[in-house]
C-alpha cells in the first residue's frame, strides 16, 4: 500500500502525530496505550526526551544490560550495555571475567585529537593562496579566539589550523585543516561552529577578490567536522599462557585452542568477508556501551570501519599473536567519545551509565569502550573455533522465541529444560510447544 504525501506533519501536536499514526494500525487504541506506556511518567523528563528528536511520539524499547568485572588498566568496572542481540552481553561478560582472572584488557597508546575541515575551491593561481596563507591563517585563528575561550579553560582547544593543496585529487579543490582537543565532550557542536567561523572569515577575507571572469576567487563548499578520526584512537590488550586456555574447551588443549583462535584473526585479516563479521562481532560491544552512555554509535561506527581500510584494503580491527607460550589479543580503534554535554545532559540512562562507570572523563572511557570491544571479538572468537555460536546463540534466542510464539512462563520453563540437550530451531520450538497442548 502506498501512502498520500503529507503535508505540514511536523505542525501536528504530539497527540495528532500520535493518531496520525495509530490510525493506520490494526487495534488502534491498543497501540496508542502501548505508545503512552512507552514514555516516561514524569512530563518534564518525557518532553524533554522527546525533544530530543523531530516528530517524536513514543520511545522505543532496548533492553539495558550489565556486564560485570571488566578489569581495565587495573580498575574494575561495571558495564552497562544497551543491545537487543541475544548472548552480546552473556558473552562480554564471559570475557571480561576470562580475562579478569588473567590480568584484564591493559591500554598500550592512546590519542585525543579531533579533526575538522573547511573545503573550498580556489579559481585563481595556488600561489596566490599558499603566499598569502600565514597572514589569512592568523585572521583565522584571530575569528575563532572567542570561540574557544571556553575550550581552553577547560584544557582544550584548537592544536593546529593549516592549508592543504588537493588539487591533486580535484581541480581547484583545498582544505582547511584543523585539529582540536575537546577534552571530555565529544565536541561536535564546538568544532563544527569553530569551522563555520573559518569558512566565514574566508568568504570575507576574500570577498571582493574576483577572477578574470568576474565570479569570486573562492568557493567555500562546507565545512564540517571529520568521523575519521585517526587522530583519536586508543589500542588495549589483553594476554595470557596458551596453557591458560585448558579447560575453556573440551576436548581441546590451550595451546590447540589458542592455535585455532589465532588462525581465526589471521584469516579476518587476509579476508575481507570475514574482516567484516569480525569487526560486526567488536562493535557489537562497543556499540552497546556507546549508546548507554550517549554516545554517537554512527560516527564511532563510520571512523572505525575507514580504520579497518586505511591501508586500501579493510582487514581485521584486532589481532591475535601467540610467542613464548603466550597468546596476545590486541585492539587499536578509533573513539572519539564525550562523557559531558549532547545527550549525556538530557538522557537520564545516559547519566546512570557515567555514574556507574565512575563518570569517567573521555579517555577513561575510550578505555573502558575498547575492552568491551576486544572482549566481545574474543568470546566470538572463541566460540566460532569451539562449537560454533549457535549453541549459545540459539539457547538465548529460545527465550524470544518462546515470546513471540506466546508461550507462558511455566511453558518456557518446560522448554528450557527440554532444549537444554537439544538443537534450538523456531521449528522444534514450535513443535515442543504442540505437543504441551
Ligand atoms: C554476531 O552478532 C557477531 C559474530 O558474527 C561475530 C564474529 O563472527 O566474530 C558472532
Amino acid at each position: 500500500m502506498s501512502e498520500e504525501i503529507i503535508k505540514g506533519f511536523s505542525a501536528l501536536s504530539k497527540e495528532e502525530k500520535l493518531q496520525f499514526v495509530v490510525r493506520r494500525l490494526s487495534n488502534p487504541n491498543e497501540k496508542e496505550q502501548l505508545f503512552h506506556e512507552s514514555m516516561f511518567k514524569d512530563e518534564k523528563l518525557r518532553n524533554s526526551f522527546l525533544e530530543l528528536s523531530e516528530n517524536s511520539i513514543g520511545s522505543y524499547h532496548i533492553p539495558y544490560s550489565i556486564a560485570p568485572n571488566f578489569l581495565v588498566d587495573g580498575k574494575v568496572y561495571h558495564v552497562p550495555m544497551v543491545t537487543e542481540e541475544s548472548s552480546v552481553v552473556a558473552a562480554a561478560a564471559w570475557s571480561a571475567k576470562f580475562w579478569a582472572d588473567r590480568g584484564g584488557f591493559n591500554i598500550e597508546n592512546i590519542t585525543t585529537t579531533k579533526l575538522g575541515h573547511v573545503y573550498f575551491l580556489w579559481k585563481e593561481n595556488p600561489l596566490d593562496l599558499t603566499g598569502n596563507w600565514p597572514y589569512l591563517r592568523f585572521l583565522l585563528l584571530e575569528r575563532i579566539k572567542p570561540h574557544i575561550a571556553s575550550m581552553e579553560s577547560r584544557g582544550g582547544g584548537v592544536l593546529s589550523l593549516e592549508l592543504e593543496n588537493l588539487t591533486y585529487s580535484m581541480p581547484n579543490l583545498f582544505r582547511v585543516n584543523v585539529e582540536f582537543e575537546t577534552v571530555d565532550s565529544m565536541g561536535a557542536n564546538f568544532i563544527n561552529s569553530c569551522l563555520e567561523e573559518v569558512s566565514q572569515e574566508l568568504k570575507l577575507y576574500y570577498a571582493t577578490n574576483l577572477t578574470e571572469n568576474g565570479e569570486s576567487s573562492i568557493e567555500v563548499i562546507m565545512a564540517i567536522l571529520s568521523n575519521y578520526t585517526d587522530g583519536c584512537v586508543v589500542t588495549i590488550s589483553a594476554s595470557c599462557k596458551v596453557s591458560e586456555l585448558d579447560n575453556i574447551a573440551k576436548g581441546t588443549s590451550g595451546a590447540d585452542l589458542a592455535r585455532r583462535i589465532q588462525l581465526a584473526y589471521e584469516i579476518a585479516k587476509v579476508d575481507v568477508y570475514r574482516a567484516t563479521t569480525h569487526n560486526k562481532g567488536i562493535m557489537n560491544g562497543i556499540d552497546a556501551v556507546l549508546i548507554a552512555t550517549g554516545n554517537d554509535f554512527r560516527a564511532v561506527e563510520a571512523g572505525a570501519h575507514a580504520f579497518a581500510a586505511a591501508t586500501g584494503r579493510y582487514s581485521s580491527l584486532s589481532k591475535c599473536t601467540i610467542t613464548n607460550d603466550t597468546i596476545t589479543i590486541r585492539l587499536t580503534i578509533p573513539l572519539a567519545l564525550g562523557t559531558v554535554g549532547g545527550i549525556i545532559n538530557i538522557h537520564p540512562f545516559a547519566k546512570i551509565s557515567l555514574e556507574l562507570l565512575g563518570n569517567p572523563s573521555s579517555k577513561e572511557l575510550m578505555k573502558i569502550v575498547a575492552s568491551v570491544g576486544l572482549a566481545s571479538n574474543f568470546a566470538a572468537v572463541k566460540s566460532l573455533v569451539t562449537s560454533g555460536i549457535q549453541q549459545g546463540h540459539m539457547k538465548m534466542h529460545l527465550t524470544n522465541i518462546l515470546t513471540s510464539l506466546g508461550a507462558d512462563d511455566k511453558t518456557k520453563e518446560a522448554a528450557v529444560l527440554y532444549f537444554e540437550d537439544k538443537k534450538v530451531s523456531y521449528a522444534a520450538v514450535k513443535e515442543f510447544l504442540a505437543s504441551q497442548k
